[in-house]
């Protein structure tokens, strides 16, 4: 395929649903070969199935984000199937419940660290070994508002999402000089499946923190993602970029 990412190879976890998929779309669209890398196997054999339909080069692969050793077989099935690991985003994550820090459930806690920090941890791990070797790459890692921000009722998320910005920081000046960027971008409540169980009122509360008055789309999070991932982003490093519609403004 022709466009922006034609030759390149994308791993993006968290790709069969959601943010994740968006990003899966939009850089085969622009002629990226994507591995929709995600635990729920037939969602990803949906999502790989749809950009094949589409005319990209996509493999669905299972993986489990809080398994060291299935991000580095992911990133290894992506060397091999398209010959080079160019683009990586990190994006598998969850939600959940709310509750003060001082009643929150410690198996709630550990899931969710375990996934939306961890996942993005095990990710750099094994991405920046081959993309530092290769002398080039770029690493889109999805954080949240909740980088930036604290909410209360969300202790497990908006810890990790503050370490997914530290991490990302960090890394970022490890590998600057080896020609691989790191980035994070920080949603703001996006309609997506994650937010499907959200009641009607926490869904209008939710919307009210929005100065624009409505949630983001999965798309608006996929365009800032594949700017971050392009050569139009060449020297952005290590910075932490909202797409919140002006959530954090205030
Ligand atoms: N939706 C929002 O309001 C919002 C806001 C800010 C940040 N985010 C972040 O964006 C990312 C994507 O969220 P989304 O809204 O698209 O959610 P989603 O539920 O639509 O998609 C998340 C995907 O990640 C996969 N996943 C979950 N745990 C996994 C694991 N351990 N290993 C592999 N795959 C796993 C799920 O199967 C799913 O396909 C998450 O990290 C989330 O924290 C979401």
């Amino acid at each position: 395929m022709s466009g922006e990412f034609a030759g390149r190879a994308a791993l993006i976890t968290g790709a069969a649903s959601g943010i994740g998929l968006a990003v899966a779309r939009r850089l085969a669209r622009a002629g990226a070969s994507v591995v929709v890398a995600d635990y729920d196997e037939d969602a990803a054999q949906l999502a790989a199935g749809e950009l094949e339909t589409a005319g990209a080069r996509a493999e669905a692969l299972v993986v489990d984000v809080t398994e060291p050793d299935s991000v580095r077989e992911a990133v290894r099935f992506t060397t091999e199937t398209f010959g080079s690991l160019d683009l990586a985003v990190n994006n598998a994550g969850v939600a959940g419940p709310s509750m003060p820090t001082g009643e929150y459930e410690v198996t709630a806690w550990d899931r969710i660290i375990a996934t939306n920090l961890g996942g993005v941890f095990h990710g750099l791990r094994y991405q920046l070994p081959v993309m530092s070797a290769a002398g080039r790459g770029a690493i889109v890692n999805v954080a949240s508002v909740l980088g930036g921000n604290g909410f209360a009722g969300s202790p497990a998320c908006a810890a990790a999402e503050h370490g997914v910005v530290g991490l990302t920081k960090t890394a970022a000046l490890e590998y600057a000089d080896q020609g691989v960027r790191i980035n994070a971008v920080g949603p703001g409540f996006i309609d997506t499946p994650l937010l499907r169980g959200t009641d009607r009122a926490t869904r209008e509360r939710l919307i009210s923190l929005h100065p624009q008055g409505r949630l983001g789309t999965a798309d608006e999070v996929a365009e800032l993602t594949a700017f971050l991932l392009s050569e139009r982003a060449s020297f952005i490093q290590g910075s932490y970029h909202l797409v919140d519609g002006g959530y954090s403004a205030r």
